[in-house]
Parts: structure tokens; sequence; C-alpha cells
């Protein structure tokens, strides 16, 4: 990669990759686009911004032909929750948005990395060590527009030769930009109400495991699969990659051995349960390892340790 255009560079994933990438590659080589554009931010004013609608075809043509880009990071799309409540903005955004871009790709050759999700999986798969390749047919708009993804990827790898590449994540958890409609993100705002309440509500319920992850270990799975020899790839859209597997309780326990006073109680949303009942607890993830070499650093105890480390300072909290 050496000249990156990246979508949705003010959501969760794009603030924080873009500000990585451009440390790695040259801020004037990271090219941000979002549909807003917020004055001030981190990401707006170090380096190239421009706002773009993803579902704008000629847009992000003309952008990406503008800066004359050789990789495409498509990262535009509505979370599982939201994704649920706004069914038909969900396809227009996640699958729209995913056909545009990879138009992009295939008209300028580029290399191309759009994120899948546990959200892939639904009922019917195997719940523990979720393998590789297994049933996919999730009952979620967020879900169904994942594997049509994934299948489209690939797609336009074989139809065309695109160099499409991506991972399933799981929830992503990180003190700089919040989730917004996941179902995963109460293991992010738990950290936040520790902080300022000493108490939190989860809306996920008691015995709920999922798969989680810290954002720096997620940048580098970008970063390391992206640079990988194209010829050691098997899979490519997408790698199931994991961190850790927790359920509320546990990381409640783990957050009470640094505020010894914090409580957890549960009011349970019903949608956002049904989503997390129907994705796996823990996916095997040997075929990333195998294939490209991926290796998370953070555990739930040292993610812990350094997110409540950052957000003491972010916060102001001492
Ligand atoms: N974290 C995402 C969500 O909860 C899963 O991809 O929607």
């Amino acid at each position: 990669m050496k000249k990156i255009l990246v979508t949705g560079a003010l959501g969760q994933i794009g603030s924080e990759l873009t500000m990585h990438m451009r440390n790695i590659y040259g801020a004037n080589n990271v090219v941000a686009t979002d549909i807003r554009r917020i004055e001030g931010h981190e990401t707006v004013e170090s380096g190239p911004f421009e706002v773009l609608d993803v579902t704008n075809a000629k847009q992000m043509a003309d952008l990406a032909k503008k800066y004359n880009v050789d990789s495409i990071i498509h990262l535009a799309a509505l979370l599982s929750a939201v994704a649920e409540a706004k069914p038909v903005l969900a396809w227009e955004i996640n699958m729209g948005g995913l056909f545009n871009a990879l138009e992009v790709a295939r008209e300028l050759n580029t290399a191309f990395f759009t994120p899948s999700s546990i959200g892939a999986f639904g009922p019917g798969t195997p719940k523990i060590k979720t393998p590789q390749d297994t049933i996919q047919r999730p009952q979620t708009m967020y879900g169904v527009t994942k594997v049509s993804g994934e299948l489209l990827c690939d797609y336009y790898f074989k139809k065309f030769g695109v160099d499409t590449r991506g991972v399933r994540f799981p929830g992503l958890i990180s003190y700089t930009t919040p989730p917004g409609g996941g179902t995963t993100d109460y293991a992010v705002d738990i950290y936040y109400e520790a902080l300022k309440s000493g108490k939190y509500t989860s809306f996920i319920g008691e015995g709920t495991y999922m798969d989680m992850m810290y954002m720096p270990d997620a940048l580098n799975a970008i970063v390391t699969l992206m640079e990988a020899d194209s010829s050691k790839l098997i899979h490519r859209n997408a790698f199931n990659i994991t961190a850790m597997s927790f359920e509320p309780s546990q990381i409640a326990a783990e957050i009470k051995k640094h505020i010894p006073n914090f409580e957890m109680s549960y009011d349970v949303d019903p949608v956002r349960q049904a989503i997390a009942n129907s994705w796996p607890d823990s996916i095997d993830d040997s075929a990333a390892k195998a294939e490209w070499g991926f290796n998370a650093k953070y555990d739930l105890a040292s993610m812990t340790s350094d997110m409540l480390l950052k957000l003491r300072e972010k916060l102001n909290i001492k």
C-alpha cells in the first residue's frame, strides 16, 4: 500500500486506522473520507480529508482518481443494532457502498480491504471454536450484508482479479471513538461507566459469550493482512480473527480488580440479546495465523489495564 483511500474514516475503526496508517505510510498518503466533516478532529486535520457519501459511485470514483490511490480501505457501514432498526438503509449503505467501492477498485486496479464480522454467522453455525469455513446463515440484516459482502469480494477477486482481503472482526474495544449501534458495545460502555459512576447496567445478559479484540490488535491485523504475500493466502474474504472471548460478568470481575467498588446489574435488551445469541461464543482463527501470521497481543487483563489508564486521562478522572 502506498496511496490509500479510507471510507468511514471518522467511524470507530476509521478514526484510529487513519492515524495509524498515516504514521506508517506518511500523512499525505492516507486520504480520509467520511459522510461528514468534523472540524478540529485529528483525522480531518492531520492529512487529506474529503466528504464522501459511499452510495454516490461517481463521487467515490472521482476522489480515487484525484488522489491516484492504489489501495482502498472500505469501512463505511451501519453496525448490527442500527441495521436491525433500519434494514433498508443498511442494505443501501452496506451493500450499495461496498459495490461502489469494489467497482472503483476494479476500474483502478487497487488493493481492497473491507471488514466482515462475527455477525456473518448465525444460529446454525457451530458456536464453539467456530471454523473458518462453516455454515453462514445469519438472520439479521447486518449479517446478511456481511455474508453478501464476503461473497461479492470473493467474486471480484475470481472474476476480475481485484486483490480483495478481509477479516471477520469480533467486538472491537477502544477508548478513542465509541462504536455506536453495535451488539458488542456493552464491552466499551462498561469502562466509561465504571470510571464515571462506578456502576454499569448491561444490556447483554450474564453468560452470553462473544469474541472481542482491543483496537491496537485490530489495526495491526488490517495492515499485516494487506501487506501479506498474496501467494500465501488460501482464504481472502474473510478471515476469522479473535483475541479473547468473555461474557459480561467476566469483564466486570476484571474491572473490579482496578475499581473494587464497581457494581454491575442487568437490564437485557431483547433485540441485541437475540443478535448476540445468534453469534458464536468463540471463533477459531487458525487460518489467519497460518496464512498471514495474525497474532493478538492483548487479553482481557492487559486490555482492561490499558483501557482504564487511557480513559482516566481522557475523561480527566483521577
Ligand atoms: N461489533 C459489531 C456489532 O456489534 C459486530 O461486528 O455490530
